[in-house]
């Protein structure tokens, strides 16, 4: 979702702003005067403007009409020609001739009666200079005019004021703008962003695009952050989402890796690749806790109109934790894939420390190579640091995941049509293959959550051009009055974005529904040391919180199996039934081979680890 460069070619039309634009009084071709107009300094810019400063002095005032009311009419339209620089060449100039329409220039005369204040108009040769080389400023500018724009100078009826030459005719000169414009030195363009777009210098070394500012090229207007692709009601809904959700994952995922790690008496292979899982499940949503406790909006966009950078330590922190953990979890899924194929199909394993060696490797290779590209910050759009350089990402990341989910998807179809075939085999029951629900619907859930960040990441991708071409409308929207809550440019589709950061957030939860809450989850902490603590069991027991002899009961036969192998080192053939992943049981009764079978399952926890070592070594 990253921007890199905006660059404008925007046509706007240059409407007029505001009509408090000083009416040149005149009559019959002469100017009239106002004896009551005087001259008066010019007050200066607001605070945190540039516009007119240097470039007026004296301004001819009316009663009744405030140098205020015109600034405010100069900002608007120097808002507007900020956005004109690619079509106007010498904006500056044209930003001088503004100033001198709006603001006209003051003379006062000692006439015989009394001192009148004239105003000064623009001279025509500057009006047509500035219409040549803009022509969109024809609106403001219309030199046809000859009170507006004099050749030389207007002319004003002074007779009542006791001026007698020249028919009683007063010549005021006009204002040579483009004589005005030539003395002054070094006139840069006087820029104005729109709200909420903020002004920073792009040439200044303390403000760099490098830094995480989006300039709107040419000028030196910047994104606000977070980016206006959805309103900030939008923006919260989805900084709520992520809260919630990667909490309750966080903690399900704190959950799995202690059932299956640390209170497991006997760890399965197959376990490890939950517990390693969860484990990077849990530094995704880790990084999101971190992130909230920070607060969203101040780790993504440290200061205004900035994005975070790599260089900002809770962005390059947050940012590799997630591509760490993000990366490594893909690395187990398709690890469990293939391992779900080897105990079906009773292939040899390599030994397990080479899976854990290589995944953690490769997920550290793919951390340094971005860091040191500097490829992490906060994008335009989104709601963690994460790569934003998009060759980095695809390398590093999309290119492998779609690699891990071809490998991944190859070797669940294979599994799942040596079960089909097996329980093809062994018996006409349905019963076997509403049995595969469950590890099917891991295996897919995962994958399909990982194929649509994938599908979506890329067809993001495809559509940048369009978000970027969206940006001049935005920005048009902001120059005719809109503001952040009715602008907003043309970004992902708000569901599908949403659709995304959710999914990346949920896996812990996916896993605790299908790993946490089985049987075999329940065997483990029945038969946990926790919970048979002399000082804990009687408790439970008391109020009947645990009943440990469910599993018995319920799974016919399945913990007393357990049990019994735990101690026995090997598992028994066991019925069965109740064992989750069924896959087992069908391999199992094929092949008349119980005990490399269950192993397979999350179900075997306690009794697979040994039973499964010693098939794979058979
Ligand atoms: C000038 O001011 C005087 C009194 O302040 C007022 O009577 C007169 O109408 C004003 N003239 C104009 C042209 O505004
Ligand atoms: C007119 O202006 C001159 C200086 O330019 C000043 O000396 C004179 O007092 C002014 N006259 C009136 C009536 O304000
Ligand atoms: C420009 O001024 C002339 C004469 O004052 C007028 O007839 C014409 O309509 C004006 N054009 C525009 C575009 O305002
Ligand atoms: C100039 O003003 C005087 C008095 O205000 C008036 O009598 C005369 O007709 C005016 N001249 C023109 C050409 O309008
Ligand atoms: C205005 O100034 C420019 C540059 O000094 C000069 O070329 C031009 O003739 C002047 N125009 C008038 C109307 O005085
Ligand atoms: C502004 O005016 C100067 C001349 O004073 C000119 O050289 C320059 O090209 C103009 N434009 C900008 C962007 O400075
Ligand atoms: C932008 O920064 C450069 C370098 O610090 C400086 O020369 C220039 O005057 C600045 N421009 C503005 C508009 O402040």
């Amino acid at each position: 979702m990253i921007i890199k460069k905006i660059i404008f070619l925007f046509f706007i039309s240059f409407l007029i702003v505001n009509n408090n634009i000083e009416k040149v009084q005149s009559a019959n071709g002469y100017g009239l005067i106002n004896p009551n107009a005087t001259c008066s300094p010019y007050i200066g810019d607001p605070i945190d403007l540039r516009i007119c400063n240097g470039k007026l002095d004296n301004i001819y005032t009316e009663s009744g009409i405030s140098q205020k009311v015109s600034l405010l009419t100069l900002e608007a339209a120097f808002t507007k020609l900020t956005f004109l620089q690619t079509q106007c060449p010498n904006i500056n100039f044209s930003q001088f001739g503004f100033c001198n329409l709006l603001l006209s220039p003051c003379e006062t005369v000692q006439l015989p009666a009394r001192n009148i204040s004239f105003p000064k108009r623009i001279c025509k040769s500057t009006c047509t200079a500035i219409v040549k080389e803009c022509n969109i400023l024809s609106t403001y500018f219309n030199c046809t005019n000859d009170n507006a724009f004099p050749d030389l100078y207007n002319l004003y009826n002074a007779s009542a004021y006791g001026f007698t030459t020249n028919n009683g005719f007063y010549p005021i000169q006009c204002e040579n703008v483009t004589d005005l414009f030539i003395k002054t030195p070094n006139s840069q363009i006087s820029e104005v962003c729109p709200p909420p777009l903020l002004l920073r210098n792009s040439s200044d070394p303390r403000y760099p695009a490098e830094k995480g500012y989006t300039y709107l090229t040419p000028t030196n207007c910047v994104l606000p952050c977070p980016a206006p692709y959805y309103t900030e009601k939008k923006w919260n809904q989805m900084f709520t989402m992520s809260k919630i959700v990667s909490t309750i994952s966080f903690v399900c995922c704190i959950y799995n890796i202690c059932t299956f790690g640390l209170l497991n008496k006997s760890v399965s292979k197959y376990n490890y690749c939950i517990v390693f899982f969860s484990a990077s499940v849990a530094l995704i949503n880790l990084m999101d806790i971190v992130t909230y406790a920070i607060g969203y909006e101040k780790l993504l966009c440290p200061e205004p109109g900035r994005f975070a950078v790599q260089d900002d330590v809770a962005c390059g922190v947050t940012g590799s934790l997630f591509h760490f953990g993000v990366t490594n979890g893909v690395l187990w899924w398709a690890t469990m894939a293939i391992y779900l194929l080897s105990v079906v199909k009773r292939i040899k394993m390599i030994d397990f420390r080479i899976f854990v060696l290589f995944n953690t490797v490769v997920s550290l290779i793919m951390l340094i190579i971005p860091l040191s590209g500097k490829a992490i910050m906060a994008g335009t759009g989104s709601l963690a640091c994460w790569i934003r350089k998009t060759w980095y990402v695809n390398g590093v990341f999309w290119i492998p995941l779609g690699l891990c989910l071809f490998i991944g998807a190859g070797c669940i179809i294979l599994v799942i049509f040596q079960i089909y075939k097996i329980s093809k085999n062994v018996s006409k029951d349905r019963k076997i293959l509403k049995l595969q629900i469950k590890p099917f619907l891991c295996v897919t859930l995962v994958g399909g959550s990982f194929f649509y960040l994938f599908v979506f990441n890329f067809d993001n991708e495809r559509h940048m051009d369009e978000y970027k071409a969206s940006i001049p409308g935005y920005v048009q929207c902001l120059l005719a009055g809109g503001n952040q809550e009715t602008c907003v440019s043309e970004g992902p589709n708000f569901a599908a974005y949403f659709m995304f950061y959710f999914f990346i957030r949920l896996f812990g939860i996916l896993f605790f529904c299908i790993y946490g809450t089985s049987e075999n989850a329940r065997n483990i902490w029945i038969h946990s040391t926790l919970l048979n603590h002399p000082a804990i069991k009687p408790f439970l027991l008391k109020y009947n919180i645990v009943n440990y002899n469910s599993v018995t009961v319920f799974g016919s036969g399945m913990a007393a199996t357990n049990s019994k192998s735990m101690t026995s080192g090997k598992n028994k053939t066991n019925s069965g039934k109740a064992i989750e992943l069924e896959i087992n049981d069908s391999v199992t009764a094929s092949k008349g081979h119980t005990i490399s079978v269950s192993k397979v399952d999350e179900n075997d926890d306690s009794k697979s680890g040994s039973g499964m070592d010693t098939s794979s070594d058979s």
